[in-house]
């Protein structure tokens, strides 16, 4: 398949550079297998852990200038619910990355080993959720534990460990410095960002739970930016995530250091049709300026 438009990630061929981005379409087998049909090179499923999860109450989500600010508090089946599922989406025949959450690097080990034997391609760590206590993102900020989950996924499992960065923190070069030197084969950037919006009527924060994760076009400055930080702190590939709604958005990624992008928001603003139009503004693009391939265009902001 190898053509302008087809990538590797650590050792994953993709057709082309788009995946779904977690927490989109959830983990149901066909929904997910309706994305890669739609025409995405690859698929991440909504994080799951050990045990199942409730979540939180409602609302969990709620629409805001530019975005989406939701707490859904990673509601999940638990991993080994996810079998018939799973069984499902290979019939797709693109790469299936399952994104994983746990409480201490022992249970991240068992939720990737549990992935790995049915059948994921590559796991995605979700340490980086904004609002979910001794999880997430208390994880994800702290480059020593960061390291010590990478380290123990590693050691379990001999697929690819992709490792989604938080942007709530000082300095994304640190975190994406830390996952690199513990094994991590990829880097996700970015989760969402840690935000709020309070209805002024009542005076009462929107969501059940006062915090959320904000994703769309509010973060694609922020998103483009850390991209740009960890593309040149690593050696290791970036996956660009955050706003990507049409295919210049896709392009700016690339540019920053994306060797791929993740597309979530705009799938649940517009529908699954957003990743063969931005395949082919990509494709049109790179026709236009002369670059031979995807692959020629990552980075290419740094020449500057
Ligand atoms: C949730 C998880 C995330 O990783 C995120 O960025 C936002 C929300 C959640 O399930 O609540």
């Amino acid at each position: 398949m190898d053509n302008r438009l087809s990538t590797e990630i650590a050792g994953l061929k993709l057709a082309n550079p788009t995946m779904l981005a977690s927490g989109i379409l959830g983990y149901t087998g066909l929904s997910l297998k309706s994305v890669l049909e739609a025409g995405a090179g690859a698929v991440v499923t909504k994080s799951m852990g050990l045990e199942p999860r409730t979540g939180y109450p409602n609302p969990t989500v709620v629409q805001v200038d530019c975005g989406l600010l939701n707490a859904m508090g990673l509601p999940n089946p638990g991993i080994s619910h996810f079998k018939e599922e799973m069984k499902q989406l290979k019939t797709a025949g693109a790469p299936t990355i399952v994104s994983i959450y746990g409480y201490t690097p022992e249970e991240f080990a068992k939720v990737a080993k549990t992935a790995a034997e049915m059948g994921a391609d590559a796991m995605e760590l979700n340490v980086s959720c904004p609002h979910i206590k001794k999880a997430g993102a208390e994880i994800g900020c702290d480059p020593r534990l960061l390291a010590e989950v990478v380290e123990a996924v590693k050691k379990a499992v001999d697929k690819p460990v992709i490792v989604k960065l938080t942007p709530n923190v000082a300095n994304i070069r640190e975190t994406a410095e830390a996952a690199e030197k513990a094994g991590a084969d990829a880097i996700t950037a970015i989760n969402t960002v840690k935000a709020m919006s309070i209805e002024v009527e009542t005076g009462r924060p929107l969501l059940a739970n006062k915090f959320g994760g904000l994703s769309g076009p509010a973060i694609k400055p922020i998103a483009v930016r850390c991209v740009y930080d960890v593309y040149r702190s690593v050696d290791v590939p970036v996956i660009g995530c955050g706003g990507i709604t049409g295919w210049q958005d896709a392009i700016e990624f690339m540019l920053a250091g994306a060797s791929a992008v993740q597309i979530g928001t705009a799938v649940a603003f517009k529908d699954v049709s957003v990743f063969s139009s931005i395949t082919e503004g990509i494709d049109s693009y790179l026709q236009r300026k002369g670059f031979k391939n995807v692959k020629e265009l990552v980075g290419h902001a740094h020449k500057f």
